[in-house]
């Protein structure tokens, strides 16, 4: 068994060789690159992007990414969609997507539930599903549509990337840039979680304001594996996503081959249960962006392509108010999953491995329950515990695709858990 070895903080400069001396010293692309790898830039944001924001690594491989022949159309993953289809604003509710039926690795086990933009504006998000029971044998995955976070909800996750290992277990979340390749294997022989797609901004930490500089998901709890490489000469699968539409290639070697990289573009892990949960300690409760761990930012600043927020185990101590999420409006649109447990707004019906989604403006909150228990609670300090809810939070409606509309997973009365509410009454 290999011990992924891991270095920590969010979008630092990091440089790493899986063999003495294979890094080159003081430039990127020396004339001769030690032991004859080939130098080559993964670049994340265009050239001239700002410091802040510019994204690159220098791979050094045993043979140049370039060396592939014509892709053809792949027909496999045929639930994985471009960009949803129908702009509903009903509310949606599924329970969690069954086990496949048959042998399915994670590229074929992807599944849209809805999405936004697309890869051409390079903007908005698509919130797919994975459920899957096989690993992935001689191929690999990468998508030039957009970065891709990948939340597991059940079933370990080790990925082969072209920097190294990364291993990932439920309350674990894993973020691949747009662009690299990664191979999936299930350890526990099967899985199923959750992927937003980002074609926007990459996901980067958001700022903390009068926080402070400490809080939410600290720098140094991301993990970026070290280099590692495979030197394989054995029949190798590329399938790419391109444009929403999938294509492959088959290489005559491993594409794992990069033996030391440098730079701030990598894939890297984070552990949710070291989120540092801020919230009121007096009444009221702030917005649910206080749960913020990664935004995609807009050109509207303040504004997200999309956030992924998450609700995990905290105390409840407000005093004198209504301490579950309340009912709301909300302009920006809402994809929810729940990796463990249960969620605070809701009694029954949103189970570990299902979803929701409140597009823009479409009035939701605490089912009926939740409410009748959350108004004659005794407001004593109380712990949420063994729960972890997520939300990637979107700027733009997302679109559902025909096959989350028609699935049996789908909740056709969903509305019913806001309809027994009493009318407020008047003093006569
Ligand atoms: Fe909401």
């Amino acid at each position: 068994m290999i011990t992924n070895r891991y270095l920590t903080g969010f979008g630092n400069h990091f440089a790493t060789e899986a063999v003495p001396g294979a890094l080159p010293v003081g430039q990127n692309s020396p004339q001769k690159v030690p032991f004859g790898l080939y130098a080559e830039q993964l670049s994340g944001t265009a050239f001239t992007a700002p410091r802040d924001e510019n994204r690159r690594s220098w791979l050094y491989r045993l043979r140049p990414t370039a060396q592939h022949g014509a892709l053809v159309r792949y027909d496999g993953a045929t639930r994985l969609k471009a960009d949803g289809g129908v702009l509903s604003p009903n509310r949606m509710r599924w329970d969690p997507i069954a086990k496949p039926d048959a042998d399915v690795d994670f590229i074929d086990g992807l599944f849209t539930y809805a999405g936004n933009g697309g890869p051409d504006a390079q903007a908005g998000v698509a919130a797919h599903g994975y459920a899957a029971n096989r690993d992935m044998a001689g191929r690999a995955f990468m998508n030039a549509d957009g970065e891709m976070l990948i939340v597991p909800q059940q079933g370990r996750l080790a990925i082969a990337t072209e920097f190294g290992l990364i291993d990932a277990e439920p309350q674990q979340v894993v973020l691949i840039p747009r662009g690299v390749r990664f191979r999936v294997a299930l350890p526990d022989g099967e899985a199923r979680g959750y992927v937003c797609e980002n074609y926007g901004a990459p996901f980067r930490l958001p700022d903390l304001g009068p926080i402070g500089s400490n809080g939410l998901a600290n720098p140094r709890d991301f993990e970026t594996p070290e280099a590692w490489y495979e030197d394989r000469d054995e029949p190798t699968e590329i399938v790419q996503k391109f444009g929403g539409k999938l294509w492959a290639v088959t290489l005559d070697h491993s594409p794992f081959d990069v033996v030391a990289w440098h730079g701030n573009l990598a894939p890297c892990r984070y552990d949710l249960r070291r989120f540092n949960t801020i919230n009121t300690v007096s009444y009221d409760h702030p917005d649910p962006s206080i749960f913020t761990v990664l935004t995609s930012p807009s050109d509207t600043p303040g504004t997200a392509n999309c956030d992924f927020v998450i609700f995990p185990p905290r105390w409840m101590v407000a005093e004198h108010s209504f301490r579950p999420p309340w009912f709301h409006r909300n302009v920006m649109s809402e994809f929810m999953g729940l990796i463990t447990g249960a969620y605070d707004a809701k009694q029954g019906g949103f189970a570990p491995g299902g979803a929701s989604l409140h597009n823009c403006m479409n009035g939701h909150g605490p089912d009926q329950a939740s409410y009748d228990g959350a108004v004659a609670a005794d407001l004593k300090p109380h712990k949420i515990d063994n729960t972890m809810a997520f939300m990637f939070e979107a700027r733009w409606p997302y679109r559902v695709t025909d096959w989350a509309t028609e699935c049996p997973e789908m909740q056709l009365d969903y509305d019913e858990v806001w309809q027994g509410f009493a009318k407020a009454e008047l003093p006569k």
